[in-house]
């Protein structure tokens, strides 16, 4: 039963929470009278040198004390006798363990909203070094018209700061203080929640102690963010994965980030991206694995909800660590430009520009469509691209070309006439790129 039940060997890992956590209890206990200042005294003293020697890595915890809770306490009344045995006053594991797990999440919610933005800067020093660089926009992996690298960049942009804004309202939301909740209905003790509260940096206390001991809402989130971050990163990934392929041959990967295959010499393999697109299935999983342990449980807390640690925990490192690599090999990541620009120069991606052009002289859309579409036909039997074609040629389909179509027809002509906002026109971009990076400036990391 006691290997079964424990759970220090990973709730150790909220030992400097569980501390945090009973200092400011001892000190409110005392401040209330509940406890002597003495006894107040050699509590924190006593914590403080617990705490000292976990972080040395002397500290023995013992699996048959189940829980990190349980560790500390025993440690400390063995260190300070019967003081340490009041500690507990007015507390129940059950607001103890949602506290600790609040303070951890909180850290790491301000740790991962720090990785994004790292992440988000390193793509906005690739949108900036590429500026003007046009390569293929893709719809059904089929080259559709051209844009700006930049621009494409500047998309996971406004993916991860979707991501950096809900970790941020996580956090918000989950910066409140349970302790005081007790085992479930609170205390006749005449504690003080709100002073406590405030000691640990919370924004207020928990409206309802039977929701505050069986509420892991805030865990979920936290999970619900962190898995879809870890898509975005595996959607970035997957693009990497496909853009550093001989097919694509977009970019360049460092070295340092590939690795090479054992049996062929040729190899140079995109680990890291494919695993980061490989761990999107632990981080997913983790969620639905936390929300899947919620759903039946009855008020209020169950021992299920210990189950609530190892999913937090791996997902926040699994993010943590994908976030930090992935700005890395952004970092290091050369684009291949004469492999671009032949690849936006063929499959017909300024047919679009051509319609519109058929349309600015006052050809109805559909018929414009219907015209290039044969233009098109024509070029493929011929094994060429519509710029190829002479005026005369094009002239064929429609009497209403002109000499100007030529701008429309180059892939920079295409991609840089898309000046609507949100649009890849160099113009566009360059506004986006400097209000992004001026966004990303006034935070702080
Ligand atoms: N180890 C437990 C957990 O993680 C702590 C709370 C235990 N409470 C209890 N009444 N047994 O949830």
């Amino acid at each position: 039963v006691e290997a079964f039940t424990a759970s220090v060997h990973f709730d150790a890992r909220l030992y400097r929470e569980d501390i945090a956590g009973s200092r400011a209890h001892a000190r409110m206990l005392a401040r209330q009278g509940i406890i002597s200042q003495a006894e107040c005294d050699a509590i924190t003293a006593g914590l403080d040198a617990i705490e000292a020697e976990i972080e040395a890595g002397t500290f023995q915890f013992r699996p048959e004390l189940e829980d990190v809770h349980m560790n500390i306490e025993a440690a400390l009344v063995e260190r300070i006798g019967d003081a340490g045995k009041k500690l507990h006053t007015a507390r129940s594991r059950n607001d103890q363990v949602a506290l600790d797990l609040r303070l951890y999440l909180r850290r790491r919610c301000d740790e991962i909203a720090g990785h994004l933005l790292d992440l988000q800067r390193a793509l906005v020093r690739q949108a900036e070094a590429n500026l003007g660089r046009i390569m293929p926009g893709y719809t059904h992996l089929q080259r559709a018209q051209p844009v700006l690298i930049s621009h494409h960049l500047l998309a996971y942009v406004e993916m991860f700061e979707r991501d950096r804004g809900r970790i941020t309202d996580c956090r918000r939301r989950l910066n409140q203080s349970p302790l005081g909740a007790a085992a479930l209905a609170g205390t006749g003790l005449p504690i003080d929640r709100h002073a406590v509260a405030a000691e640990l940096g919370f924004d207020g206390v928990t409206a309802n102690s039977m929701d505050s001991v069986a509420d892991r809402d805030f865990a979920l989130e936290f999970l619900a963010s962190c898995a879809i971050i870890q898509v975005h990163l595996s959607r970035l990934a997957e693009e990497l994965v496909l853009w550093a392929s001989t097919e694509f041959g977009f970019i360049e990967l460092a070295d340092a980030y590939c690795t090479g295959s054992s049996i062929m010499p040729q190899k140079k393999n995109p680990d890291i991206p494919e695993l980061i697109r490989g761990k999107s299935g632990r981080v997913i999983g983790n969620l639905v694995s936390l929300l899947t342990t919620v759903k039946g449980l009855p008020l209020t807390y169950n021992r299920d909800l210990q189950e609530d640690k190892e999913p937090v925990f791996d997902s926040a490192d699994t993010v943590a660590a994908s976030l930090a690599i992935t700005a890395e090999l952004l970092d290091h990541l050369r684009f291949n430009h004469k492999r671009i620009e032949a690849a936006v120069t063929a499959g017909f991606m300024t047919a679009t520009d051509l319609a519109d052009y058929l349309v600015g002289k006052g050809i109805p859309f559909r018929e414009a469509h219907g015209v290039v579409g044969r233009a098109v036909a024509h070029c493929l039997e011929r094994g060429c691209d519509l710029a190829d074609l002479s005026l005369a040629e094009l002239q064929r389909f429609s009497p209403v070309i002109e000499e100007d179509v030529f701008a429309v027809l180059t892939p920079a002509g295409s991609a840089n006439s898309r000046i609507s906002t949100g649009g890849t026109g160099l113009e566009a971009v360059r506004e986006a790129l400097a209000a992004t990076r001026q966004r990303l400036d006034a935070c702080t990391r």
